[in-house]
């Protein structure tokens, strides 16, 4: 039976802890529950928002429609030949389908540990950290299709992956809902140790032959001490995504500042980091009002206190403002702005 609930506060269902409420609020089960709830054609007339754990959303406003907040549990695997195939339903936490995978000695996903959020929401932004991204171990995923109401498996192929991006923030956006997403993880460990902060702590640790669980710790404990916990300070992660810019534009900005954090994309492109740039304009630490940036991460926008939504949007708008014109770059919001 489905529960739909009215004027219902969001501040519990989002990272930031911004005080917004949704007109209509219902959590789903299964995939059964949602034909369920799109045969109410009095309910999803109206606006739809689909929400995991609310840690890649800024509310500005209240949402006037239907919040569908997705609980599909379940996590199950089979072992094929070196592979594993572990499949998750989509309102799984990450980090607990992350915890039974490096439990079961299964590799791939030990450098996503600790990422906040659903293993529904992974596919959205292809979620990325320390060396990996979620295309890198994605098999396939199950979706409902709003329009027809029946379900779809995306291959990897389909999902047109690239930084922080896939076909479902582009052209199939509002259109699907994620149900289950399959990872190919490995039996035998390729242990991905390359990212500098890991290969320093391991080798801190005088950790000479890392398994998969020790890797994972290490990617936590350096995840705990650079991003604040959204429990105590509420954030959503990085607010801009890092910006990809032309050889030609970095080998100038490089010229003029010698200093500029870069990575080589391609032969043609090169990422700048981001919370350097907003470093450099003097944001980092920076607190405005009841908003700012965190004081190890300029990249990371706070909630000090009661900040409303738009208060943060404005004080993002105003460091993509100052970094346009120290820098010439235009930083793009990662965060889904509701
Ligand atoms: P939500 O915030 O609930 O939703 C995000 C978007 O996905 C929304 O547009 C929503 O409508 C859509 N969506 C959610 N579930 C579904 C579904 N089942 N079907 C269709 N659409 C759906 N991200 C990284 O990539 N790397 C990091 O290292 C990282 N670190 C973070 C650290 C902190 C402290 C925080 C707070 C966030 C971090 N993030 C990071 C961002 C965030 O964890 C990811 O974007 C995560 O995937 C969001 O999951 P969620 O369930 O909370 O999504
Ligand atoms: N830096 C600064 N000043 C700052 C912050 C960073 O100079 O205030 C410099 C650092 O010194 C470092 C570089 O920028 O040289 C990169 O910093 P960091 O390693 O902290 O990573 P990031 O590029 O800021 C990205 C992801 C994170 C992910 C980490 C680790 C994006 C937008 N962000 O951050 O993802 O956890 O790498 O792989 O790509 C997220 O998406 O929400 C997120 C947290």
């Amino acid at each position: 039976m489905l529960e739909i609930q009215h004027n219902v506060s969001l501040k519990n269902f989002n990272s930031f802890g911004i005080q917004a409420f949704a007109k209509y609020f219902v959590e789903i089960n299964t995939e059964e529950q949602l034909s369920q709830l799109f045969n109410n054609s009095q309910i999803v007339k109206n606006p739809i928002l689909i929400l995991g754990g609310g840690s890649n959303l800024l509310f500005t406003q209240n949402f006037d429609g239907v919040v569908i907040k997705i609980n599909i549990k379940g996590i199950k695997h089979i072992v094929d030949n070196q592979n594993v195939l572990v499949t998750a339903g989509a309102g799984e936490v990450w980090n607990d389908l992350v915890l039974y995978a490096v439990n079961n000695n299964f590799a791939g996903l030990e450098n996503l540990s600790l990422i906040p959020g659903s293993v529904g929401a992974s596919p959205i932004q292809n979620i990325g950290a320390y060396g990996v991204e979620l295309k890198d171990v994605f098999e396939s995923c199950t979706a409902f299709e709003i329009e027809t109401h029946k379900i779809k498996t995306f291959l990897k192929a389909d999902c047109a992956f690239a930084y922080r991006e896939s076909i479902f923030k582009q052209a199939l956006k509002g259109k699907y809902i994620i149900t289950s997403v399959t990872f190919n993880l490995k039996l035998k460990a390729n242990l991905n140790t390359q990212y500098g902060a890991i290969s320093q702590e391991l080798h801190n640790q005088n950790i000479q032959n890392p398994t998969i669980k020790n890797i994972s710790d290490v990617v936590s404990q350096i995840r705990v001490s650079k991003l604040p916990n959204p429990s105590t300070i509420g954030n959503a992660g990085s607010f801009f995504k890092n910006p990809i810019v032309t050889k030609d534009q970095a080998n100038q900005l490089i010229k003029n500042y010698p200093q500029i954090v870069n990575f080589s994309v391609d032969d043609t492109q090169v990422k700048l980091a981001a919370g350097w740039l907003i470093e450099q304009c003097g944001f980092k630490g920076l607190v405005v009002g009841n908003t700012g940036t965190y004081k190890n991460q300029a990249l990371v926008l706070v909630n000090y206190g009661n900040a409303s939504g738009q208060e943060i949007f404005n004080f993002s708008s105003q460091i993509i403002e100052t970094v346009q014109q120290k820098f010439g770059v235009t930083l793009e919001r990662e965060v889904n702005i509701i």
